[in-house]
């Protein structure tokens, strides 16, 4: 089954309740955490999250673009995290982790940036829940779309049987590639936040 995440970094903040509600028709929420050091740029935390968990009841799927996310794992679940994803290249100790994250009830994913090979993930595939492959260099929305993770994510395809999500350079032209490539949860920011109609939006990108 086909899932859409859209992101609320292409949101415009100053209205952040209306804007979620009109995505309310996919099925999650994804919500891009970065720490000014994984990545440059600074968002929120779980105190945001902890607020709009009141009036949207979409799947909170967290973006973890943080370094040492083992000492963040605890707010975000008080927060209302359904789903925490974080970074393979952030941690040393990824089993422990997902131990954490599923001790807690949710579920577990771990990301991968575009230069980082499967192998890094090879050991813990039967533990996660969800795997992310990043189509872009983490931190910015509204990049370009990297053609080369299409053959990573049929890769991981062949051996990894739960969800792939993919996030960077969705659109409803990239969005058929990784489909027919194996991802089933597809992250959008500037093609759904961008368009005038989002229900409209999230339809052209989960395709047909
Ligand atoms: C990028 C974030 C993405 C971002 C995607 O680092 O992880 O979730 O919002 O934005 P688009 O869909 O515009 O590429
Ligand atoms: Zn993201």
């Amino acid at each position: 089954m086909i899932k859409i995440a859209p992101s609320i970094l292409s949101a415009d903040f100053s209205k952040l309740r209306e804007e979620i509600d009109t995505v309310s028709s996919a099925e999650y929420l994804h919500l891009d955490v970065m720490d000014g050091s994984f990545v440059p740029e600074i968002t929120f935390g779980a105190g945001v999250v902890k607020s709009i968990r009141k009036f949207s009841r979409q799947i909170f799927d967290v973006h973890l673009m943080v370094e040492h996310p083992e000492t963040q794992i605890d707010s975000f679940v008080a927060a209302g995290a359904d789903l925490i994803t974080f970074h393979i290249e952030a941690t040393k100790h990824a089993h422990r982790l997902i131990q954490k994250i599923h001790a807690s009830k949710i579920k577990a994913g771990v990301a991968l940036n575009p230069a980082t090979p499967l192998v890094m993930v090879e050991e813990i595939l039967g533990d996660v829940d969800q795997v992310l492959i990043m189509t872009v260099n983490p931190g910015y929305g509204g990049q370009k779309f990297i053609d080369s993770q299409l053959d990573k994510i049929h890769r991981l395809r062949e051996k990894f049987h739960c969800d792939i999500e993919v996030d960077g350079g969705i659109n409803p032209e990239t969005s058929k590639l990784v489909k027919e490539s194996g991802a089933n949860v597809l992250v959008a920011g500037s093609a759904i936040f961008n368009a005038k109609d989002r229900s409209k939006a999230i339809q052209s990108v989960r395709g047909n």
